[in-house]
């Protein structure tokens, strides 16, 4: 139980790697609230965690481009659990479209759901974070953060983005025990990849480029999560941990 009783917020979690992220840190004995963009699939989520690992969870929706929201998300955490251990910066979204064709919207959609909210999220949750003089943030940065994916400038600018602004928000968080750090996952299979790996060729060529030959779970990313979350990695600040089945390794 490397989270027990730890309080854990994770954005974007009604469903694939927020879930299992979720769903990991329950294991570990964390209660969790589950937000995302819709109230009656974030209870469900919470119904499944509370049944499976008898812990304390609680259902917000938030947008997590929309400021208001996520100043009452943690509004919401504090009132039921006075304070805030863990925050995951997971939401995200995806818009395939070339360079040429993409609008001015796709890109304001990508940035403001990838981006901004990593900035909205921690500005909101890290108060509460220094007054306990502790806590972690984990972001979801991505491979496509590190080398350029077709067809999704956008993402790529807004995953890049995470990986740095992770190295910045270590060094201001760190004076008050606060460790800031990201996750850089390969291809895992979730809804965002779901056309990519319904399309055989689309998905062999994936696998190709992926030294461990396979696609990955969300419990790897949850894996993951939990151990930056826990007080195994109190001595770990400004990195991104790659999970990629090896991928930037070629
Ligand atoms: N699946 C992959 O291969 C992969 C790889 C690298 C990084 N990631 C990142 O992991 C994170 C999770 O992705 P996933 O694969 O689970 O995708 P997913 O589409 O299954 O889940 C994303 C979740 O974010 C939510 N969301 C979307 N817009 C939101 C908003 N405005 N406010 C709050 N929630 C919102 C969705 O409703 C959904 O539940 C994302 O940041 C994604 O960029 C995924």
């Amino acid at each position: 139980m490397r989270l027990k009783n730890k309080i854990a917020i994770i954005t974007g979690s009604r469903r694939g790697i927020g879930f299992g992220i979720a769903e990991e840190m329950a294991k570990e004995g964390a209660n969790i609230v589950i937000s995302d963009i819709d109230q009656k699939e974030c209870e469900n989520a919470t119904k499944k965690l509370t049944k499976k690992y008898k812990i304390k969870t609680l259902a917000v929706k938030c947008d997590v481009s929309n400021k208001n929201e996520v100043d009452n998300l943690i509004q919401q955490t504090i009132k039921k659990f006075k304070r805030i251990d863990i925050l995951v910066n997971n939401a995200g979204i995806v818009r395939f479209g070339s360079l040429l064709k993409k609008t001015e919207t796709d890109w304001d959609a990508t940035i403001d759901v990838n981006l901004k909210s990593v900035f909205l999220c921690t500005k909101a949750a890290a108060p509460y974070m220094i007054k306990q003089k502790s806590g972690k943030i984990i972001s979801l940065a991505s491979i496509a953060g590190f080398v350029g994916f077709d067809n999704i400038s956008d993402y790529c600018a807004s995953k890049g983005a995470i990986v740095t602004m992770t190295k910045e928000m270590a060094l201001e968080l760190a004076q008050y025990n606060i460790n800031v750090n990201a996750i850089a996952p390969g291809i895992i299979k979730t809804k965002m990849t779901a056309g990519m790996l319904a399309n055989k060729k689309q998905k062999a060529g994936l696998l190709a480029q992926t030294p461990l030959g396979r696609v990955g779970k969300p419990a790897d990313i949850g894996k993951a999560a939990v151990y930056l979350a826990s007080e195994d990695a109190n001595f770990v600040t400004g990195h991104t941990l790659v999970v990629d089945g090896g991928w930037l390794s070629r």
